[in-house]
């Protein structure tokens, strides 16, 4: 995806380690992390991104941090995302994920829940272990637990918002919550093992700015993406009356499209979509978010390989295709 997948390796490695070799708990957590097959064989690895992990090393670096000391932190991120994404696929009813079958799907709905359970607690676990001097790890698990809070909140207005004439505005104040929170912490976490933590919060904004544009795109491919390639359900949101940016930016201009927009194929949905300007309009907002997050991180202290890492993944991210 970018120059941030150096780290895909180191990340990979530390996550598959901190999977219980043995007990039930193995298959519970090792399947959403890509460590089991669901026949219980060695699995395929992590399929996701390691966005939040890669941004955790990579603000560390760019403060002069040692990325080998945020490692645990970085790995704690994406054992909360990845809980995030279990019991969401539960929440969503969504069948696929990474281009596997979701979580629910194999281990049944309840246990599900456990292996969500067990990968968050599993994630503090992780970031409590975080050997950083001057009680720091304590400052940054407090930054991951109100990150995490913030995004189940988020994830609770989602569903809030299924049905209802909701607008962008209510959509921006969601998705802040649902995916700014974890990667404006993921930023935040890379200055605080950096020792750097009166910049947290600056580089929390940062994040919080390039989270919700990444939830814009996301929506745009929940609509216009290729399923083979998204590795996920495209078309499920508008099933559900998920209030996703495109859907939401339609009802804001002609609220009497709600029930078409639930009940109608997706390809007329999309075609409707289209009609109104909706992919182009949910394109600009997310470049505007991206701007802003490029704008925010210019006023960081990063030195030039950074500042240009960060605008590459910014254009990478806006036609981001899985
Ligand atoms: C998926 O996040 C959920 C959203 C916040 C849109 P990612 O697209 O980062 O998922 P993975 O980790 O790469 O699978
Ligand atoms: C993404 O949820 C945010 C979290 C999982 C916290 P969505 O439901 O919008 O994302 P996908 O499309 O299932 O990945
Ligand atoms: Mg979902
Ligand atoms: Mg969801």
């Amino acid at each position: 995806m970018s120059d941030l997948d150096r780290y895909r390796e180191v990340i990979t490695s530390f996550l598959l380690s901190l999977v219980p070799s043995r007990g039930l708990l193995r298959g519970l957590v090792g399947y959403p992390l890509g460590a089991v097959a669901d026949d219980g064989d060695p699995g395929p690895g992590p399929g996701g991104k390691l966005l939040r992990p890669s941004l955790v090393l990579f603000a560390c670096e760019a403060l002069g941090g040692d990325p080998e000391r945020a490692l645990p932190l970085a790995a704690a991120v994406e054992l909360v995302h990845t809980f995030s994404l279990v019991h969401d696929d539960i929440v969503d009813g969504d069948r696929v994920r990474r281009g596997r079958a979701a979580a629910w799907v194999v281990l049944g709905e309840h246990q599900a829940i456990h292996a969500g359970d067990g990968l968050l607690a599993l994630a503090f676990r992780t970031a409590a272990g975080a050997a950083l001097p001057e009680r720091k790890t304590a400052c940054a698990v407090e930054a991951l637990a109100s990150a995490t809070l913030a995004m189940v909140e988020g994830q609770a207005w989602d569903l809030e918002l299924e049905g209802r004439p909701a607008a962008t505005d209510e959509y921006l104040a969601m998705a802040r919550g649902k995916t700014g929170a974890l990667l404006g912490c993921a930023l935040e976490l890379g200055a605080i093992a950096a020792l750097r933590d009166e910049l947290a919060l600056a580089h929390r904004r940062v994040g919080e700015d390039l989270g919700i544009a990444f939830q814009i795109r996301d929506d745009w491919l929940g609509l216009w993406g290729d399923p083979t390639v998204v590795g996920k359900a495209v078309g499920s949101d508008h099933a559900r009356g998920k209030r996703s940016y495109p859907i939401a930016w339609a009802l804001e201009r002609d609220p009497s499209l709600a029930r078409f927009l639930r009940d109608a194929p997706l390809a007329e949905v999309q075609a409707r979509l289209a009609e109104l300007g909706a992919p182009e309009a949910t394109e600009a907002r997310a470049e505007e978010l991206l701007a802003q997050a490029r704008e925010g991180a210019r006023n960081l202290p990063w030195p030039a390989w950074a500042q240009a890492e960060f605008a590459e993944l910014c254009r990478g991210l806006s036609a981001r295709v899985k």
